[in-house]
C-alpha cells in the first residue's frame, strides 16, 4: 500500500481522533491502539463477528484466546469471577501491565476466550487507550497488533507494516513504553501463578501475594505460549555465556543487547539498561532483520527484573521453548 492510504489509516490520538476510533470498534471495525506494552489490534470484545476478524487479521490460531481491556476493576467484574486475590492486585497494579486469568461469565463470546472456561483481563495504563475503552462503551478484545508469530509491535509504523490492509484505523501514540507486553497470571482459584512473564516483574508480584508454580499446566492453560512467537524473519542466536569465541562461527551476523560484542558484526545495537532493553528490542528484531545479516545475535539476559521477560521472549523468538 502507498503512503497516501497510510496518512488514512494512521491518525494522532486527538479527542476526535479517538472518537472516530470508538464509532469504528462499536460498528465491529478493527482498530490499533498503543498501551503503555505494546500496541494492541482492538474489536468489540463481546461481538463475535469483529472478535473472529482479529483472528483473521493476525492468523492467529482460533485457540489462542485474547484479553478483554478493560477501564476498572467493576467494569471486570461484568465479565469474570474475581475473588479477594485478583481484587487486590487489581487495586494495587492497575491500570497497568498485569493480565489477570480468572473463570469468565458466559456474556464473554468463547471465541474470545479460545474456547475456554476462563478470560484474561487487563486495564491497561496508556490514557489513549483508556479513552477509547471509555468512549467505547464496551470492552476490547486485544492482542499485540503484529501477524501471528512476529515481534509485537511498538509504533504505529510497525503495526501499519503487518496489519495496514486489515486494520480501520491505528492511532499513533509513539513508541511504547515498556516494550514487552503485560505479565498474564492465572488466579482462578485465588492463588496466583505467572503464565507470561512480563511488564510486571516476578519480584514486585512477590511484594503483594506468593506466587506459586504453574506446575506444568502452562501450555495447557495459555494455549499462547505453545506456538511460535516474537520471531524475525532470519535466525536467531543466544548469547548466554561469557565466551566470545561463540561469535567466531558466526558468517554476516548482527547483534543486539546490552554487553558489548567483539568486533565483526554488520551492525549493532546497545541498550545500557534491561529497562532499555526490554523497551527497544522487539524494534530491534524489526530493524536486523532487513540489515542484510543472515543472523541475528541476541544477549541472553539473567531472569532479575525484567530479564525474565527479555529472556522469555528470546528463547521463544530463538524456537527454543
Ligand atoms: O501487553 C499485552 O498483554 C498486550 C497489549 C495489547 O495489552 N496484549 C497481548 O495479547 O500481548 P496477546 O494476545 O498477544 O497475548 C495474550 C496472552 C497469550 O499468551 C494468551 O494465550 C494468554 O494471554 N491468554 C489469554 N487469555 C487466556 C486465558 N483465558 N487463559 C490463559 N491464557 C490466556
Ligand atoms: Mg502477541
Amino acid at each position: 500500500m502507498n503512503s497516501m492510504e497510510k496518512n488514512k489509516k494512521i491518525f494522532a490520538p486527538t479527542d476526535e481522533a479517538i472518537s472516530r476510533a470508538a464509532e469504528i470498534i462499536k460498528n465491529g471495525g478493527l482498530v490499533a491502539f498503543p498501551t503503555e506494552t505494546v500496541y494492541g489490534l482492538g474489536a468489540n470484545a463481546l461481538d463475535e463477528t469483529a472478535v473472529k476478524k482479529i483472528f483473521e487479521a493476525k492468523g492467529r490460531p482460533a485457540d489462542n484466546p485474547l484479553i478483554l481491556h478493560v477501564t476498572n476493576k467493576f467494569e471486570a467484574s461484568s465479565y469474570a469471577v474475581l475473588n479477594n486475590t485478583a481484587e487486590s492486585l487489581m487495586e494495587r497494579f492497575w491500570p497497568g501491565p498485569l493480565t489477570i486469568v480468572l473463570y469468565s461469565l458466559l456474556n464473554v463470546p468463547l471465541c474470545a476466550r479460545g474456547g475456554l472456561d476462563t478470560v484474561a483481563l487487563r486495564s491497561p495504563k496508556n490514557p489513549i487507550a483508556l479513552r477509547l475503552i471509555e468512549m467505547s462503551g464496551i470492552p476490547l478484545a486485544a492482542p499485540s497488533a503484529n501477524r501471528s508469530g512476529r515481534p509485537s509491535p511498538t509504533t504505529a509504523l510497525e503495526v501499519w507494516d503487518d496489519l495496514g490492509t486489515s486494520v480501520d484505523m491505528i492511532l499513533d501514540g509513539g513508541s511504547t513504553e515498556i516494550g514487552v507486553e503485560s505479565t498474564v497470571i492465572d488466579a482462578t482459584n485465588g492463588k496466583v501463578s505467572i503464565l507470561r512473564p512480563g511488564g510486571v516483574t516476578r519480584e514486585i508480584l512477590e511484594t503483594i501475594t506468593k506466587v506459586v508454580p504453574d506446575e506444568g499446566a502452562n501450555s495447557r492453560r495459555s494455549p499462547g505460549t505453545r506456538h511460535r512467537h516474537y520471531a524475525p524473519s532470519v535466525e536467531i542466536r543466544l548469547w548466554e555465556c561469557e565466551e566470545r569465541t561463540f561469535f567466531q562461527n558466526a558468517e554476516k551476523w548482527c547483534y543486539v543487547g546490552i554487553r558489548i560484542p567483539p568486533d565483526g558484526s554488520m551492525k549493532n545495537i546497545i541498550f545500557d539498561t534491561p529497562r532499555d532493553y526490554a523497551r527497544g528490542l522487539f524494534s530491534a528484531l524489526r530493524e536486523l532483520e532487513g540489515c542484510g545479516a543472515s543472523v541475528i545475535i541476541a544477549d541472553l539476559p539473567d531472569g532479575a527484573g525484567l530479564g525474565e521477560a527479555i529472556r522469555n521472549r528470546l528463547l521463544h523468538a530463538a524456537g527454543r521453548v
